[in-house]
């Protein structure tokens, strides 16, 4: 059996981490499954190549592509800052409606970690992808739009904002709260995680973050009855998972505090954009850190990580994250000996303190090779995984 997995290569050192990773990703399958199964690649483009074949940076085929699509993989896509260039990674995500962003964090034993006890760290980071800040609605400080804007908050609404500011809007609804919420509680369920926890600043952002926190403890009274405690609640028999909710700064501190307190976590945008990369360092860098983008039909898989200008082209680049991205994807495709025998291969290098630059300056003893040699090492590794 084939899957079809359709992939952008992606800018900076995406084509870099995609030779390293992709003929991993066969050998995985191959060897986990002979010739029963595999994987059938077909390219779409996106970001540079696409602008430098199309004269677009996300051509409607890719679009078109993808809508059709349940299974994709993407590397890095660079989006300047401060410049009306809008992100190509938040038009995927709404344009293809991928409102849940999974992150798994998991610590690898052998890398040396900013923190005491990076084994600690076992979390499942969900993010929702499409509200919040993160909708792209806003205008620049002295435009007219953010005048009328300023001017009818102002006169229709009573509320004060200085003339010279810069206006975003933080649209939040219940419906897109309650799905990311639902799919964070089920996987917790599903995989016998101990607790759901959302993290949100609605001490001071009542009606969104506030509200994604009344919608949470809703959903779950209403769809997940018996199946989830409250926290400080907890039933006997317990419940399966227990539901709870941190503010977001003291979240920080906990994650970083008491990792083992602290299981699936359910945020709106922002907050899990911060929380993920946070967490990602804590157990050793974005160069580890796999993803993916969910809609309902659509398991949309990518690295953590940028582009990495600085590094682009020096054969410096971790495609770790990519790898263990496609861990991911065969986790979801329900080929978990492929998945599992990548996490292997990735433990064995670590191991063997053979690995890329990144991870080399976190380990004493170390012996640092480049993103193709560590892409043949996770090649051998997979032999003895
Ligand atoms: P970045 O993730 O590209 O880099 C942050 C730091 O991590 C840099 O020091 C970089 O060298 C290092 N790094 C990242 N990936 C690495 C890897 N695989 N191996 C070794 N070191 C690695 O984040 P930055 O600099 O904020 O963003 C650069 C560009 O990437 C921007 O245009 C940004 O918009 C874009 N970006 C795209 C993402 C996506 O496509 N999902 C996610 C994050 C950023």
């Amino acid at each position: 059996m084939k899957r079809k997995i359709y992939f952008i290569e992606g800018d900076g050192i995406g084509r870099e981490v995609w030779q390293a990773a992709r003929p991993v990703l066969d050998r995985a399958a191959e060897l986990a499954y002979g010739s029963e199964r595999g994987l059938e690649w077909v390219e779409l483009l996106a970001g540079k190549k696409a602008f430098a074949a199309t004269g677009s940076y996300l051509p409607e085929e890719t679009l078109t592509a993808l809508r059709q699509a349940d299974l994709a993989m993407k590397g890095p896509l660079e989006t300047p800052v401060g410049t009306g260039f809008r992100s190509l990674n938040v038009t995927l995500r709404q344009t293809l409606d991928l409102f849940a962003c999974i992150r798994p964090i998991q610590y690898f034993s052998g890398i040396e970690s900013p923190v005491k006890h990076p084994e600690r760290v076992n979390m499942v980071v969900f993010r929702e992808n499409t509200e919040d800040v993160y909708a792209g609605i806003e205008w620049q400080a002295g435009s007219a739009e953010a005048r009328r804007l300023i001017a009818f908050l102002r006169d229709e609404l009573g509320a004060q904002v200085d003339p010279e500011s810069g206006i975003g809007i933080k649209p939040m609804t219940a419906h897109g709260s309650k799905r990311l919420i639902r799919k964070a509680i089920q996987f917790a369920l599903d995989q016998g995680r101990s607790s759901v926890t959302m993290a949100h600043k609605g001490n001071i952002m009542k009606f969104t973050e506030g509200a994604f926190r009344s919608w949470g403890y809703e959903l779950a009274t209403e769809e997940f009855a018996g199946r989830v405690a409250f926290e400080g609640q907890e039933t006997c028999p317990p419940a399966q998972v227990v539901l709870k909710d941190r503010i977001a700064d003291a979240m920080f501190q906990e994650v970083l505090i008491r990792p083992e307190a602290y299981d699936v976590i359910a945020t709106p945008n922002l907050n899990g954009d911060y929380l993920s990369d946070a967490l990602a360092a804590q157990v050793g860098g974005l160069g580890l850190a796999p993803g993916v983008n969910m809609s309902t039909d659509l398991a949309f898989f990518e690295p953590t990580h940028g582009t990495a200008p600085t590094i682009e082209g020096k054969d410096l680049a971790n495609p770790g994250s990519l790898i263990l991205s496609g861990a991911l994807l065969f986790d979801h495709i329900g080929w978990p000996e492929a998945a599992q025998k990548i996490r292997r291969a990735v433990e064995l290098a670590i191991a063997d303190k053979k690995v890329t630059v990144d991870l080399a300056s976190q380990m004493q003893g170390a012996h640092q090779v480049g993103c193709v040699e560590f892409g043949y090492i996770l090649l051998r590794n997979l032999e003895r995984a």
